[in-house]
């Protein structure tokens, strides 16, 4: 007889809870896979703690962001915690894209497009000139 694996996904739930919406207050997010067998037990993580407890990962200041001449974020401003999902909602438009897309400076592949503001993290401003972006890429990635 074969056994499946056993999986359990357990949910963060601080982004939806910071719009208002029900916490599962587990804390974790992770996708735990237990090996086959009907005594197999399954560990959760550890919890991170209560959102207001965590350090900030990212926290943007005042960013504005250019395509060319076309001005397509205005004075946007966001703290973002470690350890937890974070979602950015928002109309079809409404510069999600745009705003993602700064956080490793991918835009600067484009010569007409430029990100003026502030964009800490991990308390350093990566939009600061002197950033080395190779490194930068390394830490913050992204999928389209
Ligand atoms: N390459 C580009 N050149 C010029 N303007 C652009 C470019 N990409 C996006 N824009 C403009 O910037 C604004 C924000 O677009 P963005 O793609 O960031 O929105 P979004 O919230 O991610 O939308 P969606 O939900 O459809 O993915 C829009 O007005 C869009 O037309
Ligand atoms: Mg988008």
């Amino acid at each position: 007889m074969t056994h499946a694996h056993e999986v359990v996904l357990c949910q963060n739930n601080d982004a939806a809870s910071r719009l208002g919406r029900p916490c599962d207050t587990s804390g974790a997010a992770s996708l735990a896979v237990a090996p086959p067998g009907p005594q197999a037990a399954l560990k959760a993580p550890p919890s991170p703690g209560p959102v207001e407890d965590r350090a900030m990962k990212v926290r943007v200041r005042g960013l504005d962001f250019f395509y060319g001449s076309h001005q397509a974020l205005f004075d946007n401003n966001i703290d973002i915690v470690e350890k937890a999902v974070t979602a950015i909602i928002g109309p079809s438009g409404c510069g999600k894209s745009t705003h993602i897309r700064a956080y490793n400076r991918v835009f600067e592949l484009y010569r007409e497009q430029r990100a003026a503001g502030e964009i800490m993290i991990d308390g350093e401003n990566i939009l600061d000139r002197c950033t080395d972006l190779l490194s930068l890429r390394r830490r913050v990635g992204m999928i389209f």
